[in-house]
């Protein structure tokens, strides 16, 4: 499967990457980078950085600095001033191409139709923008996976709503409305649900470069959760992208709140129980076409792979 990552590195980010470098049937063709737990530019570093030491030979590109509408907001309490732990020593010798991440996937998808498959594991930005650069991007695109949204549990960044769409909620909902053919959600429904445990971190060898960039991580979880270990959002997203069946789903319309005193950037769907046939419409979102949203995963199968 061939796949463009776009991402904000970001520790689990990092981890989706080695993910996806052990996974026979993943080959990562180019990743984008955007604003969200670090400034783009210090992702973009970490992205170079990662691809190098990961033996990658794709091409990295910046993406946007700031969100659509709001002013750009980071998370380094989350992943550490460098976003990456604090291990993210020298720069790479590679360098970020010229064209932008919205660029890149635009070009990649209109030569490859498709044939290529996108994991967003960061804000939407760069989607959005892609949008706007090019709008039959959903028909270029095979299966598109965005982690991202709290739909049935707690946010994560506020009470309500989960840290990619709250960073930027106005391209969220344009690509939950920009009618991909397939599209998957990987919310905190089952990331939250796909914690790994402190044993988990402690069987990885002690020098291996993911358990030094993981230990800040898990330092914030264990503050966060009280208890050790970890959550491996963005890894989940990746396994899913690559193994369908590790989650169940729900097929809906969805949208990402845009006002809202404590929900803007929360995800939404008209969950009523509203009979077949019933006359009262669905008011959120009624002309979008339908999103799958995982809604139960595999734990155990999917930290085994992990
Ligand atoms: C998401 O936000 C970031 O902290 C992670 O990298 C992940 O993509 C989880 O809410
Ligand atoms: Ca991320």
């Amino acid at each position: 499967m061939r796949i463009i990552v776009d991402a904000d590195p970001g520790i689990d980010d990092a981890l989706a990457l080695y993910y996806l470098r052990a996974q026979a049937k993943a080959e990562v063709v180019a990743v984008g980078t955007v604003h969200g737990n670090v400034p783009v530019e210090v992702a973009t570093a970490n992205a170079l950085r990662l691809v190098e030491r990961l033996g990658f030979d794709v091409p990295v590109a910046m993406g946007a600095k700031r969100p659509l509408a709001q002013a750009l907001q980071t998370a380094e309490d989350v992943h550490g001033p460098d976003g990456l732990g604090g291990v993210a020593g020298e720069a790479a010798a590679k360098v970020a191409t010229e064209k932008s991440a919205a660029e890149q996937l635009v070009q990649l998808a209109r030569e490859q139709p498709g044939e290529l498959n996108l994991l967003a594991i960061g804000p939407l930005t760069n989607v959005a923008l892609a949008l706007q650069i090019e709008p039959e991007l959903p028909n270029l695109l095979d299966k598109v996976v965005v982690m991202g949204g709290a739909l049935n549990v707690p946010g994560n960044i506020t009470s309500q709503a989960e840290a990619n769409f709250w960073h930027d909620p106005e391209a969220a909902d344009l690509v939950l409305g920009a009618g991909f053919a397939d599209l998957t959600v990987v919310g905190l429904d089952v990331t939250m649900a796909s914690h790994a445990p402190g044993e988990w971190l402690e069987a990885l060898p002690q020098d291996c470069y993911p358990r030094r960039f993981l230990r800040f991580y898990a330092d914030f979880y264990e503050s966060f959760l009280g208890k050790a270990g970890f959550v491996p959002h963005d890894p989940l997203a990746a396994a899913i992208l690559l193994e369908p069946d590790l989650a169940t789903y729900v097929e809906d319309r969805f949208a990402v709140e845009l006002g809202g005193r404590y929900t803007r950037g929360k995800v939404v769907a008209d969950q009523r129980f509203l009979a077949p046939g019933s006359p009262f419409g669905r008011d959120i979102a009624p002309e979008r076409t339908t999103a799958k949203y995982a809604v139960d995963v595999d734990k155990d199968r999917f930290l085994e792979q992990l």
